[in-house]
């Protein structure tokens, strides 16, 4: 396959238990070497699409293709291209972890190959700890030895799901920079999580889904344009009927039964416009009261997104 999709859902539903349905027809494509960051809250079905690519749960209907190779007829095929940090910390607490990680290369019918692994843990900051045993590593160390197993075999394609949750700022940039190393090295790499400001950090791009659905599928750069705009209202202290004239360009809204305009601006562009509007107000014998503002939030954002798709 020469083109640039690497991973393409086809309307996608599953229903566990014959009742509750978890995916909702998502229609999804990713494209070679990019990385892509799955947001949305919990139960949202994030972990559900992420096992359904891995083989490793069976959608009610639809289909699902890596590298053009179907991953359920040709799950074995998929499932070698493929390395998944699962959500859960799953580890073989005894084990040491140069031998557990080139044993679960095994686990993949690939031969034994120390240098592989070296290589691994040297780029996971896990080399001098690779005679310990896993229950010896901390917190964000296991999460690393869970992105080394899923490593092992060299795979094309890397999921990480819920990567960072619970690990510390530093630890999560650590994380950060080794994704993006192994996007250097051509991995296509698809992660989940709940944190805004960790798609900003490494994702090209972003969807967003909702109750089983994908609600948009972005430009992350475009999305933190929409994430960046912040609301700021000016109370008044008299009731206003209309916008004055002198302020007709600034995009304002009458809240508050006339007692608040509204303004909503670009908290990342270069100005924001603020200054030049609070001076127009108050030449305009408009008397402030107060201000206010507050970020759209995701939340907003997700809210805002349910109400546009309804
Ligand atoms: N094995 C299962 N049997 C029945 N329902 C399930 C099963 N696994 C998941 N679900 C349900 O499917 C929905 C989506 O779950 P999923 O784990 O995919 O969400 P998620 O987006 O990964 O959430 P989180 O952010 O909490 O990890 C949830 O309502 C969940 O209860
Ligand atoms: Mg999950």
């Amino acid at each position: 396959m020469t083109s640039g999709t690497l991973i393409k859902i086809d309307n996608v539903r599953k229903t566990y238990a014959g009742k509750f349905e978890a995916l909702k027809g998502v229609n999804l494509e990713i494209n070679r070497g990019e990385i892509l960051a799955l947001l949305g809250p919990n139960g949202a079905g994030k972990t559900t699409l992420i096992n359904a690519i891995c083989g490793v749960v069976i959608p009610t209907s639809g289909s699902i293709t890596v590298d053009g190779f179907d991953v359920i007829k040709d799950f074995r095929k998929t499932r070698s291209m493929i390395g998944l940090v699962p959500q859960e910390l799953q580890l073989e607490a005894f084990e040491k972890v140069f031998q557990n990680v080139s044993y679960t290369r095994g686990l993949y019918g690939k031969r034994d190959n120390p240098e592989i692994i070296e290589k691994i843990l040297k780029d996971l900051s896990l080399w001098d700890k690779k005679d310990n045993r896993l229950r010896e590593l901390s917190g964000g160390m296991k999460r690393r030895a869970l992105i080394a197993k899923a490593l092992s075999h060299e795979p094309q394609i890397l999921f990480l799901d819920e990567p960072t949750a619970g690990v510390d700022i530093k630890l999560r940039r650590d994380m950060w920079r080794v994704v993006k190393q192994l996007q250097e090295k051509g991995v296509t790499i698809i992660l989940t999580t709940h944190y805004i400001e960790e798609a900003e950090a490494i994702a090209d791009r972003v969807s967003v889904i909702n109750n089983g659905e994908i609600i948009l599928t972005e430009n992350k750069d475009d999305l933190m344009q929409k994430m960046g705009q912040k609301l700021l209202t000016i109370e008044l202290q008299e009731k206003i009927e209309s916008i004055p004239d002198s302020l007709k360009d600034y995009n304002l809204t009458i809240t508050n039964e006339g007692q608040a305009l509204c303004f909503i601006y670009n908290s990342q562009a270069e100005t924001t416009g603020i200054t030049a509007l609070l001076q127009e107000v108050k030449n305009s014998g408009l008397k402030l009261k107060d201000l206010k503002s507050a970020q759209t939030s995701l939340e907003n954002i997700f809210e805002q997104l349910l109400k546009e798709s309804a």
